[in-house]
């Protein structure tokens, strides 16, 4: 398969709070996105990258620049939009020859080469859609708002059995045709449906197409807090000698 990899990389990173775009920070010794597209160029599955970043960055695009040299693959860059979903959107206008496509968060910069492989596999058996997940480690309730809300503002509607719960990650992988019909079907949303999009699978769920589970990794943490950077941080060191 022809494939494509979207990162997706324009977020400002609010819960990350550095006060500037999240791919920027630095994880280890360079900005997140370089550890993010180097996973991707160390993967080697794609013929062409589409980053998409910050409107208006600079610092980002020279260094998706500066990886450009040396690779074959053909790198590009966008403008992000205002919801990842918008993001997502506009790295499809731009990706041309392709058959299948993996979104992939810059946010988890440390996702492993198998996971991309797996991903690619599941494609290449002729699945339109296929995400990595992990098990779920904490029990999930669903909340709904309280019958006593001088006791508290929230109470519990329902316990979904854990065995069957899954925490999902990126990279996504789709055929390139069907997460563009997704993704065009997503355009009359109303702005609470576009707000409660949080991933591609959702989009193509939608459409009634089978999405695959195939095997994540511990590794491909979202980075989102800076809790989490500091764990990130600890796993590009490794366990103390
Ligand atoms: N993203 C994007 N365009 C947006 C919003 C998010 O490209 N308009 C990307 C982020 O850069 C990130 C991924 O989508 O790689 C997941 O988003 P998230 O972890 O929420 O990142 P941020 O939106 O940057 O963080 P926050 O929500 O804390 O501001
Ligand atoms: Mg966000």
């Amino acid at each position: 398969l022809r494939t494509a990899v979207i990162i997706v990389a324009a977020g400002s990173g609010e819960r990350l709070g550095q006060g500037i775009p999240k791919a920027a920070a630095t994880l280890g010794s360079e900005p997140m996105l370089g550890h993010a597209l180097r996973g991707v160029l160390a993967a080697q599955i794609a013929a062409q990258i589409c980053v998409v970043l910050p409107r208006g960055d600079t610092e980002l695009r020279a260094l998706v620049a500066s990886l450009q040299e040396g690779n074959d693959v053909q790198l590009m860059t966008v403008d992000g939009g205002s919801t990842r979903a918008d993001s997502v959107r506009n790295a499809l206008e731009v990706l041309s020859e392709t058959d299948a496509v993996l979104v992939h968060d810059a946010a988890r910069a440390l996702a492993p080469t198998e996971v991309f492989h797996r991903v690619l596999n599941a494609l290449e058996s002729g699945a339109k859609a296929v995400i990595p997940v992990i098990p779920v480690v904490d029990t999930i309730k669903v909340a709904s708002s309280s019958e006593r809300p001088d006791i508290a503002p929230e109470q519990v509607r329902s316990t979904p059995i854990r065995e069957s719960l899954r925490a999902v990650q990126t990279p996504q992988g789709f055929e390139l045709a069907t997460l563009r019909k997704a993704h065009d079907a997503s355009a009359m949303f109303t702005d609470a449906q576009a707000a409660a999009i949080t991933d591609d699978a959702m989009l193509v769920e939608s459409q009634g197409i089978p999405v695959y589970l195939v095997r994540g990794s511990e590794l491909s943490l979202k980075i989102t807090t800076p809790n989490d950077l500091l764990f990130a941080e600890a796993l590009l060191e490794g366990p103390a000698a």
